[in-house]
């Protein structure tokens, strides 16, 4: 090949009009009399290449017509600016030539099963919806370290085998540190107050495990935490800190990641009331008025909005049933075209896709009506709730005062209401609920080792902790953002193991 410059896609605006050097892999392929179209993908992005027997040969049209899907090819061709095509350009080839064969790649369909595709995780982050995912991943770490960076917070890591639990003692995962039992953390809240005495204002951010046997949307085994902790913040700091924080990572995924929103097929509108509209703070006892639907909000009770959606739901149901008949009617036509026999194929996939979401909305409002109507005050909330809740807001909302039955041992009770602990919860809204945990600690030594007792913990594993509470106990405040929960929001997911390359929850160890 005649020398030229190799460029990735991303870069194409700089390289319009010019004749580029590309490497990359195959995403799809069509071949028509004269063209072989192929979606060509390079990491950076998606990109369609054109192979014309007049422009490239008849021997490359040929070799085009046989490449299978993923196989790794090496281009040369002119970058032309065409708005439709996916990305805004396409290249025109002269030449290419393979660099790694792929002979029946496993993926190829587009009915492949969820499970299916996670067994092919390590081949399946290829496409586009995982790629375009992984892309928001990245975006939401830039941006949580620029926040925090920009703040003078410093970032400092807690150990992952500890000898004690931070978040209750049923979802440890056991493991053997050189005879000794250790567990993997939970969340580094506890070391990241230590540090935050230490240094003022630190975050840490990493690996976090909890042992739980529950096959949600909302649960993994293995999850990403970042948590800040903040020396001298109380319970009210804490919350303008996570408001801020939040409103921050929402604006820096908008204005750089509309394309692999797109991708996602995301509407994005509650993304911008969340980018810029303050966050409702309701204290746990005003929740749960509006789960039972004795508090409205706006002039709307919970129940009366679940109803209203639920009929809406009903009649989108008819009208998509409709569409299905119509389709399936014209795809048994005789003598039906390739081309439109695949357009309407695509066209019923599509709709009995959100048949099948709407149909499922359909059966759970009734369940979520009877949970809130009949939720046991004192309680913990649960999805359902926490849907239901958040169904009457466009931003999150942060729920704070908690019963301390139900909260950590670490968690500050408010002087003047001891029932109760300066605790907070961010619920995001669209169904995606709990996204943070967070509040003001407990500071006094004598307080704490009386909790400690309570939740049956191990006094001697939590000496060093309360150390901290012996030499200079000052208000100190914290939370932890689940990453998986935040970027699932983002993206629109409907599951956090799609917002980790590679997953792990009750029942999934691999690959
Ligand atoms: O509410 P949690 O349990 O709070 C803590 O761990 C505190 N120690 C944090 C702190 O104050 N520094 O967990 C915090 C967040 C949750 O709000 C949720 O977003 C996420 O971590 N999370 C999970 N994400 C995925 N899978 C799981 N099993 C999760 N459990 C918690
Ligand atoms: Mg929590």
């Amino acid at each position: 090949m005649e020398k030229v410059q190799q460029v990735y896609i991303s870069q194409f605006p700089e390289y319009e009009g010019k004749e580029v050097l590309l490497k990359g892999w195959v995403a799809n392929r069509r071949t028509t009399k004269n063209v072989v179209f192929v979606v060509f993908r390079d990491g950076t992005g998606f990109t369609q290449l054109v192979i014309d027997k007049q422009l490239a040969g008849e021997e490359a049209y040929k070799e085009a017509d046989k490449l299978g899907l993923e196989t790794a090819i090496e281009v040369k061709g002119k970058v032309v600016r065409d708005e439709r095509q996916i990305g805004g350009f396409e290249v025109h080839v002269s030449e290419f030539k393979v660099i790694g064969e792929s002979e029946d790649y496993p993926i190829a369909k587009k009915e492949h099963g969820i499970d299916f595709l996670l067994d092919h995780r390590h081949l399946w982050l290829r496409h586009r919806r995982p790629w375009a995912t992984m892309r928001i991943r990245n975006e939401v770490v830039f941006a949580i370290h620029k926040f925090f960076q920009e703040r003078g917070f410093l970032q400092l890591d807690a150990p992952i085998f500890t000898a004690n639990a931070c978040e209750g003692t049923t979802t440890l995962f056991e493991t053997d540190f050189f005879g000794q039992p250790a567990y993997l953390s939970q969340s580094g809240q506890l070391y990241g107050e230590a540090m935050a005495l230490a240094c003022n204002k630190i975050y840490v951010f990493g690996p976090t495990f909890r042992a739980e046997k529950s096959k949600t949307r909302r649960h993994l085994a293995e999850f990403w935490m970042v948590e800040p902790e903040m020396a001298f913040y109380d319970l009210d700091m804490t919350m303008d800190l996570m408001e801020e924080f939040i409103k921050y990572l929402i604006s820096q995924v908008l204005k750089n990641r509309q394309f692999e929103l797109s991708l996602l097929e995301r509407n994005t509108t509650i993304l911008e009331s969340s980018a810029s509209k303050p966050y409702p703070r309701i204290t746990y006892d005003e929740a749960v008025e509006i789960i039972k639907g004795t508090r409205k909000v706006n002039g709307r009770s919970s129940l009366d909005v679940l109803k209203e959606d639920l009929a809406k739901t009903q009649e989108e149901i008819k009208k998509l049933e409709a569409e299905e008949k119509s389709l399936e009617k014209q795809l048994g036509t005789p003598g039906l075209g390739e081309k439109k026999k695949a357009r309407l194929q695509g066209q019923l996939g599509k709709v009995r896709e959100r048949l099948h979401k709407l149909r499922e909305r359909a059966k759970n409002i009734p369940l979520w009506i009877e949970q809130a109507e009949n939720f046991p005050y004192g309680e913990d909330f649960g999805g359902a709730h926490e849907t239901v809740l958040t169904r009457l807001f466009d931003t999150p909302i942060m729920v704070y005062k908690w019963p301390r039955e139900i909260k950590a041992f670490y968690m500050k009770p408010f002087e003047d209401d001891p029932n109760f602990v300066k605790g907070v919860d961010m619920l995001a809204p669209e169904g995606y609920g709990e996204i943070i945990g967070g509040g003001e600690r407990e500071t006094d030594l004598n307080a704490l080792l009386d909790q400690i007792k309570k939740h049956h913990l191990p006094e001697e594993a939590f000496q060093w902790y309360l150390d901290l509470r012996r030499y200079g106990s000052v208000p100190h405040s914290g939370f932890g953002l689940g990453l998986e929960r935040f970027i699932a929001w983002m993206g629109g997911l409907h599951h956090v193991r799609e917002a980790i390359p590679f997953p792990r929850y009750y029942g999934r160890l691999t690959p």
